[in-house]
């Protein structure tokens, strides 16, 4: 069989509000994730074993979600076949924009096809939920509430063919999800309105109200990611309009009208020594 190549989006999240730390370590979200074109490349053949290659120096191998992702499979569906897996990275890592989650993703629905294991969604949906908290979303990608610790999934019409220019800071820390989530304090903590606002506002088809994108790690993230505050600015003076900050960060983004006006932001955002990058929404028919 020829090797299957699928897209792995990025996400960015147009609002994510978080509500409080439960029990088990985790915190409860409410969250509007968005895939946008900005892409990896997935493609599965067979293969006697699990092998994993991936174009990014130190990326190959069992500690990549994607191994871990086909481990699991081979293990839930109890199939005796392997994979050679290759992983053509293009969405900067742990950078607030999904993308182990959604290679993670892309990889479970490849395999299910290559195994011929014809699992359904909802399996899909419970073998992701287990490798990460939004990989469940990106089974589907398009537009959609997250709620729980952003495992439960309501979707929501896309704001179709939205324009943005996506700016992703350079700017690594060890650990980074837990230690954003471990900064925040009860200050941090909304209900989840402005979300719920955000979501009604998409479900009637409107145009995205800004005022309601908030983000939770706003407040930590400048302290968290030395130099964040920079790029934010360089992308104010470019001419952005708001700069929102993606998931706990650090990628940064900005609305804009059109392609043409995310190209000029861009070319102002080079002037100043930065680099930023022009995406559109992606629908979840797009995404499958
Ligand atoms: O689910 P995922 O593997 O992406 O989570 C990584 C870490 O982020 C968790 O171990 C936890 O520390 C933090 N997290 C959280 N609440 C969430 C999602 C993630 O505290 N809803």
């Amino acid at each position: 069989m020829a090797a299957l190549a699928v897209k792995s989006y990025a996400k960015i999240n147009l609002g994510i509000e978080v509500i409080r730390r439960r029990d088990d370590g985790f915190h409860e979200l409410a969250t509007v994730l968005q895939t946008v074109s900005l892409y990896d490349e997935i493609a599965v053949a067979p293969g006697p074993t699990l092998t994993l290659r991936c174009d990014r120096k130190g990326m190959s191998g069992e500690s990549n979600l994607v191994w871990r992702t086909a481990d699991l499979l081979q293990k839930e569906s109890g199939t005796q076949q392997g994979a050679v897996i290759d992983l053509m990275k293009t969405i900067p890592i742990s950078a607030g924009l999904g993308g182990g989650s959604s290679d993670a993703a892309a990889a479970l629905r490849s395999l299910n096809d290559l195994w011929g294991l014809g699992l359904l969604e909802s399996r899909l949906v419970e073998i992701a939920s287990q490798l990460g908290s939004d990989v469940p979303f990106f089974l589907r990608g398009g537009t959609a509430l997250a709620t729980g610790r952003g495992e439960l999934l309501e979707p929501l019409p896309t704001p179709d063919g939205q324009w943005l220019v996506l700016v992703s800071p350079d700017i690594r820390l060890p650990g980074k999800t837990p230690a954003l989530y471990g900064r925040l304090g009860p200050d941090d903590f909304t209900d989840g309105s402005e979300t719920t606002k955000l979501a009604d506002a998409l479900r009637g088809g409107g145009t995205l109200p800004e005022e309601c994108m908030v983000n939770a790690f706003e407040r930590v993230a400048d302290d968290a990611f030395p130099g964040l505050e920079r790029h934010r600015d360089a992308m104010l003076k470019a001419g952005a309009e708001r700069v929102h900050l993606s998931g706990s960060g650090p990628s940064l983004f900005t609305l804009v009208r059109s392609k043409s006006a995310g190209d000029a932001l861009r070319l102002r955002l080079g002037g100043l020594g930065y680099h930023g990058v022009v995406v559109q929404t992606v629908t979840a028919e797009e995404n499958n």
